[in-house]
């Protein structure tokens, strides 16, 4: 075992080492100065030791997730665009536990378990929205009101004993922030804001609740839920899986934060090519189109041949973007600096929650597991844009692709789909590896991977491990 004050020289070093230009820098270029919270710098030596990997297969390993992480924590359910007005729902299960989320008549949210008082049948079909005005039981048509009165019971006449009293709708927490609703299964947690600690005070700028669902995507992904988040919280493997992504991609200059348990950030500046292309020629030109390759709409009304001689690829391809988002959204983008409008500012929630920061990359990830089995999990990609009409457009519902399906037929996600692709399959041979070895556990970076190692160390907290 390295001693603390080896372990905190050895960091150091790593720190020392890393390739420049550091994601700092590159900001402190642009002529449109980021917020101060884009400057804050919070990473500290979470570890060095291997991550048991059983953690990602084991049943019992998942059981105590269920018991006490699941169980336990704040989770994002859905947007408050996902049910508009009175009588809206929406039902978001997590393994075993299936929550009915609804909007009451006077506006306010309301978190049930999806379980009749009867004889258990669930009011609404797991992973389903829609529209009911009264919560009534498809088995024998007990109903209740939105805000969980008991209203009718048939042949009451039978239930003599049933007090309409005890039997109001029993309640989950539930709050809001930046317009995602989450709820706590666990009645004597904390505040949402307690668990959310710096996060609603780096998003203050970026008022997410003010945004609203453009796409929303779905699929069953083969290995465990952990295993899919890791693959967003590191910019490591970058060059191995999207090789096509390093002429734009900051990837191992990237910068990881973290704060308290539940929160970590990662800044990976783009329209920059990678340090691991070096020795190799890459000009402005190639900066921009291959970052227009990626996002579609960025090649909106450009001429990829007429790139302005004195712009760098960072202020031209910032600009076609504020021009593009301000277009489509009507909200002006100009005032928006530059590192805010391209890179991939990106946060992660713990356990399972990763909405990115800025304006140009407006993406939300959520991972659950998939029922009781650990080797599989659901992976979720939201498009969230900036909104200027009072009146949330109209939800985009889920788009659950097929197992076998290519991410790129979710044609709403533009480029990004060829990217999940790349993950995906990085998933699948991931969990069928990590079972096939007889090495105890995974070996994680110290800086890179530091997002991964504090993930698990959170896990241990969560676990008294
Ligand atoms: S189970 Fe719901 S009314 Fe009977
Ligand atoms: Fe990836």
């Amino acid at each position: 075992m390295q001693k603390p004050k080896k372990n905190n020289e050895m960091f150091s070093k790593v720190l020392k080492n890393r390739p420049k230009p550091y994601f700092q820098e590159i900001i402190s270029k642009d002529h449109l100065t980021p917020p101060s919270v884009l400057r804050e710098e919070s990473c500290s030596y979470v570890g060095s030791d291997d991550v048991d990997r059983e953690r990602y297969f084991s049943k019992k390993f998942h059981n105590l997730e269920l018991e006490n992480i699941w169980n336990k924590v704040w989770q994002f359910a859905c947007r408050e665009e996902d049910i508009p007005l009175p009588g809206d729902y929406y039902v978001y299960d997590i393994v075993d536990q299936s929550i009915l989320i609804v909007r009451t008549e006077d506006g306010t949210i309301k978190a049930y378990y999806n379980s009749c008082l009867h004889r258990g049948t669930q009011l609404k079909p797991s992973n389903t929205c829609g529209f009911s005005k009264i919560l009534k039981c498809p088995f024998h048509g007990w109903s209740w009101s939105l805000d969980g009165k008991l209203k009718n019971i048939p042949s009451d006449w039978d239930f003599p004993h049933v007090s309409h009293q005890e039997f109001k709708l029993p309640e989950v927490k539930s709050d809001i922030w930046g317009g995602f609703i989450f709820i706590n299964l666990d009645k004597n947690s904390n505040s949402l804001k307690d668990f959310l600690s710096v996060l609603p005070e780096h998003f203050k700028d970026w008022d997410m609740g003010k945004r609203s669902k453009a796409a929303h995507v779905a699929k069953i992904v083969p290995c465990n839920w952990k295993f899919a988040i890791e693959a967003f919280l590191e910019g490591y493997h970058v060059s191995e899986t999207h090789p096509q992504a390093l002429p734009y991609t900051g990837d191992t200059n990237c910068q990881y934060d973290h704060w308290g348990p539940h929160i970590s950030r990662m800044m990976s500046g783009l329209g920059t090519p990678s340090p691991t292309l070096k020795n190799k020629k890459i000009d402005d030109a190639d900066v921009i189109e291959s970052m227009q390759d990626l996002v579609s709409y960025l090649d909106g009304g450009s001429d990829k041949k007429n790139i302005h001689r004195n712009e760098k690829p960072r202020d031209f391809l910032s600009n076609s973007m504020r021009e593009i988002l301000t277009s489509s959204t009507g909200v002006d983008h100009e005032k928006f600096s530059t590192s805010e409008i391209i890179d991939a500012i990106q946060y992660f929630v713990f356990p399972n929650f990763i909405p990115w920061a800025g304006y140009g990359v407006p993406i939300v990830y959520r991972f659950r597991p998939n029922g009781h089995n650990p080797d599989t999990s659901i992976f979720e990609v939201i498009l969230l844009y900036e909104n200027n009409d009072e009146k949330k457009e109209t939800d985009p519902g889920i788009n659950w692709l097929e197992e076998g399906d290519s991410w790129t037929k979710a044609e709403e996600l533009g480029g990004l789909g060829a990217l999940f692709d790349q993950d995906e399959a990085a998933f699948r041979s991931g969990q069928l590896g990590l079972k096939a070895s007889n090495k105890k556990g995974s070996t994680f970076s110290l800086y890179q991977e530091s997002r991964i190692r504090h993930f698990h160390k959170t896990i241990d907290m969560y676990m008294s491990l």
